[in-house]
């Protein structure tokens, strides 16, 4: 029923200040997780969910992005030089053949619903994924294929979902859903406190959108925090389009803190066919002894 999303739209124009001093000069996108910097997952996710044009929407010291995903030839002669063949592929595999960069400056961080609406020249009147970075999302298939499948079934709009504590509904977006008709949404607040919070059920990092959102959002004012959210934009979409939520299958870490951060680095690292067997030993040594 839906049809091919073939953009994805990175927002990554934030300030990061959850993160700082890491992010006063490089963005918190840029933070590894063992080897690679959290963008490049959230690239990778978005291409084997069949993205083709990669939409970046940037800021204040966000070089380093465009940086990461341009063809560097003296670091790739020098590796060629020294035979190094297997990092010469990591780095050119980064953007494969066919996949496309286009990179928008977001003028000031108004909010992230002015962010995706910066990505408007570049989308057009098509459907198309926004994927947070510092939400990173260990699952196979990966979190924007499963709502890429779920896309297909039914149209509409997929927003990705999971059941929070009760006590954190103010950090998140937090939907009520009609059950029978495929978990459509029925309402959308952006950070309420527990006590009007519709349920426990937040949005995460992963949106697929129907381009019935640009008008949306070019109509929507200051929302929570003074800034223009991309809930608000949903939340007025919700009574003319078919907004559903799911529940996707994986693990999600908020490398936007740190705690998260330092769960995704223990999990990928435990992982890693590099670093697995050794890092184990280690962490045991250490939890032994502490
Ligand atoms: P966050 O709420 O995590 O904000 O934004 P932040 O500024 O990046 O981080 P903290 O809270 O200060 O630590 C969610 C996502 O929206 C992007 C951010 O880059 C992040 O991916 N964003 C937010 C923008 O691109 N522009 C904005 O104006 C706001």
């Amino acid at each position: 029923m839906g049809q091919k999303v073939k953009a994805a739209v990175f927002p990554v124009a934030g300030r990061g200040t959850r993160f700082l001093p890491a992010t006063k000069a490089s963005p918190k996108e840029m933070l590894p997780i063992v080897d690679k910097p959290l963008i490049q997952y959230a690239v990778e996710e978005a291409i084997a969910a069949g993205a083709t044009k990669l939409v970046f929407v940037t800021g204040a010291s966000k070089r380093a992005i465009e940086d990461h995903f341009d063809t560097d030839a003296e670091l790739e002669g020098a590796l060629i030089a020294g035979g190094k063949d297997d990092l010469l592929a990591s780095i050119r595999g980064i953007v494969p053949k066919g996949v496309s960069c286009i990179y928008i400056r977001q003028g000031e961080p108004l909010g992230l619903g002015h962010a995706v609406l910066c990505a408007k020249p570049a989308v057009g009147n098509e459907p198309f994924f926004v994927h947070l970075a510092d939400d990173l999302i260990a699952g196979e298939p990966g979190c924007l294929a499963q709502m890429a499948e779920q896309y297909e079934g039914h149209g509409g709009s997929v927003i990705a979902v999971e059941t929070v504590p009760h006590e954190n509904t103010s950090s998140y977006g937090i939907v009520a859903v009609d059950e029978g008709d495929n978990n459509r949404i029925t309402q959308i607040v952006e950070k309420p406190a527990p006590e009007n919070a519709p349920s426990n059920s937040a949005v995460v990092g992963r949106y697929l959108l129907a381009p019935e959102i640009w008008d949306k959002l070019e109509n929507i004012g200051e929302g929570a925090g003074g800034e223009i959210q991309l809930t608000d934009g949903i939340a007025d979409l919700l009574g003319e389009s078919a907004v559903y939520a799911y529940s996707f299958d994986g693990v999600r870490y908020d490398c936007g803190s740190k705690l998260g951060y330092l769960q995704a680095t223990v999990a990928y690292g435990l992982d890693h066919p590099d670093t697995g067997e050794a890092f184990r030993e280690h962490l045991d040594e250490v939890l032994k002894n502490s």
